[in-house]
């Protein structure tokens, strides 16, 4: 029988993959076959999720890599080819969540936010769809959030360059997604909801009264666990993908929906 999710052959590159959502991705990636290139700026905590991968016999390789830098993406991705030889499947999940409103915003923070979010999303497909366009073979999954489609009162989830920066992740994909589709490269994106990590576990989840509206208000009651973005990560970066292009996946228990 077929498998579905077997990466086996295939080369994955990571963004953002030194913590949280994208170090969890690059591990589910390689558990599932796939030779996996970890992008991020903290060189230590990338070597240590590679040699947690690498331990469990599957390849991977650390790439110091800041995405709002086109010199640094661009010799990022030169570094995967020279190492792997190709890229089948990038994950776009490096992202920053900046608080504040169009008032209380400094122009360096909204700039900052719109580069880390989305111009990496430009700088890496410009250095990554050729090679892509060559091999007749490419998956591009963007990490964007809900974000991207509701916006909060709550004092914490005021984040206007945050609601900005992910709603223009969607744009990028459905426009990438319309014109590679003949090339044989989807683009697709998630939206997760509420996940703990080091964006979120020391302001948001330290928040009792913050979990408590949130729980409230998503119907499953609950932030996601740990690996529940895997399934639709896997999915969009799989072979099965084929015929799916230009969606984006919410991952939030509902949150969205009500
Ligand atoms: N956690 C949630 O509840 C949630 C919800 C919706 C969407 N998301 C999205 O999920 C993605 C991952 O976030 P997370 O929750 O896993 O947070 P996280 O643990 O803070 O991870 C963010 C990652 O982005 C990297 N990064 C930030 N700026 C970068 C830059 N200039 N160049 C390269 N890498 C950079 C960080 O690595 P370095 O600092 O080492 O560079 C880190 O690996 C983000 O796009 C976020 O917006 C998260």
């Amino acid at each position: 029988m077929q498998n579905l999710f077997d990466f086996s052959g295939r080369v994955v590159v990571v963004t953002g993959a030194s913590s949280g959502l994208g170090a969890d991705a690059a591990r589910a990636f390689a558990q599932h076959g796939a030779d996996v290139a970890l992008l991020a700026r903290r060189k230590e905590k990338l070597e240590t999720v590679v040699n947690e991968i690498t331990a469990g016999g599957h390849q991977a390789l650390a790439v110091v890599c800041d995405v709002c830098s086109e010199d640094s993406v661009k010799a990022a991705i030169a570094e995967v080819l020279a190492h792997f030889g190709k890229i089948d499947v990038l994950v776009n999940n490096a992202g920053i969540a900046q608080g504040g409103s169009v008032e209380t915003l400094t122009t360096e923070q909204w700039d900052k936010s719109m580069d880390t979010n989305v111009r990496s999303i430009f700088l890496t497909g410009k250095y990554v769809i050729p090679q892509m366009k060559k091999n007749h073979y490419g998956r591009i999954v963007n990490v964007a959030s809900v974000n991207a489609i509701l916006a909060d009162k709550a004092p914490q989830l005021v984040r206007h360059v945050y609601n900005a920066s992910k709603a223009a992740v969607l744009g990028i994909t459905k426009g990438m997604a319309a014109s590679y589709a003949q090339d044989n490269i989807t683009v697709n994106a998630v939206g997760p909801g509420l996940f703990e990590s080091e964006m979120t576990a020391g302001t948001l989840f330290t928040n009792q009264s913050f979990m408590q509206m949130y729980n409230a208000l998503c119907p499953a009651s609950r932030p996601g666990a740990r690996g529940e973005l895997n399934g639709p990560l896997l999915f969009f970066g799989s072979e099965s993908a084929s015929y799916t292009t230009g969606q984006f996946i919410t991952v939030d228990g509902g949150f969205a929906l009500v």
